[in-house]
């Protein structure tokens, strides 16, 4: 079994332990994750950071083929499993069938990380619709607290926690990304609320405020603009360590906040954002 605490252990090792021993190791071993977006980006590496620490992982995207890919990845590469869900989680009654059934095919529910969002293109107040801001709201908050609201009942039982994938923006803002910025802004009052509401009752709740992470996402923004690579270089440039985070250093802290590691730590809305914020 040491042989797989260590960094790249895989499945050349299976035959020597046994496949059910394999399976079983980890830190977040018997345990299930539900991931939101978890079919790419940020979302992809949170679910290839449980997977690694043994758990099932259930991957809820609405893009059926990108979930099912990493779901095949990240179950080939073990030692735990993952499988795709396909769902549009701003669609409640969808969202809450498919947590219903995670918890039924396989027993209970450990964390639920509220990963999936979007993030419409740069304009001023005056062009951006209030369709566009019911979209935006009902894709990055509507289904963070839709997405609390059914699983809690899961939860309850197995003491377990909520980590919600927020921003940098929602404490800092971003130019002519006003519903964007308010709708992560939602997130964290959501999870300071909840962490009061639910801390009574065992379940942690905690936010991630990412700053710049190399993901679809961010590449589909750059290529919006005039010049994509030197939109991205500066990006870079804005951590003090001149580069994007990676979906896995997110994907770790989760893991954090979502194992006894944290066991004190509730309602906290955790800056990873490379030091982008510092030196004003
Ligand atoms: N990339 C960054 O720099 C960054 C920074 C701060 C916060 N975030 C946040 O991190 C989260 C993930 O961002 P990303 O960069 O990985 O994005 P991404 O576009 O690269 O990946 C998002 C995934 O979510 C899925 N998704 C989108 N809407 C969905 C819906 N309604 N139902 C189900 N699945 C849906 C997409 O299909 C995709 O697989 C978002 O909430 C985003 O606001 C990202």
């Amino acid at each position: 079994m040491e042989l797989l605490r260590g960094a790249g252990a895989g499945r050349d090792v299976v035959s020597e332990i046994g496949e059910w021993e394999y399976r079983m190791s980890g830190r977040f071993a018997g345990r299930v994750v539900i991931v939101t977006g978890g079919g790419k980006g940020i979302g992809a590496g949170c679910a290839a950071v449980f997977c690694q620490e043994g758990a099932r992982v259930a991957i809820l995207d609405r893009d059926a083929t990108a979930g099912t890919a990493t779901a095949s990845q990240l179950t080939a590469a073990g030692p735990g499993t993952a499988e795709s869900f396909p769902c549009d989680v701003a669609e409640p009654t969808a969202f809450r069938k498919i947590i219903d059934d995670v918890a039924a095919k396989w027993g209970r529910i450990d964390c639920l990380i509220n990963n999936a969002g979007i993030h419409p293109p740069a304009t001023t107040i005056d062009d951006t619709s209030l369709d566009m801001v019911d979209a935006v709201m009902r894709v990055n908050y509507l289904s963070t607290f839709a997405g609390a609201k059914f699983a809690v009942p899961y939860l309850r039982k197995t003491k377990g926690t909520i980590v919600n994938i927020s921003s940098m923006t929602a404490v800092l803002g971003q130019d002519r990304s006003s519903a964007y910025a308010s709708s992560k802004a939602a997130q964290v009052g959501l999870t300071k609320s909840l962490a009061i509401e639910l801390g009574p009752q065992g379940i942690r709740v905690n936010a991630i405020l990412p700053s710049n992470i190399d993901t679809p996402l961010m590449h589909e923004w750059a290529a919006t603009l005039d010049d994509p690579q030197s939109a991205l270089a500066r990006v870079a440039a804005l951590q003090v360590f001149g580069r994007m985070g990676t979906p896995e250093e997110i994907g770790r802290i989760a893991l954090f906040l979502a194992t006894e590691d944290s066991s004190f730590i509730t309602g906290q809305a955790i800056e990873a954002e490379g030091g982008a914020s510092l030196d004003y």
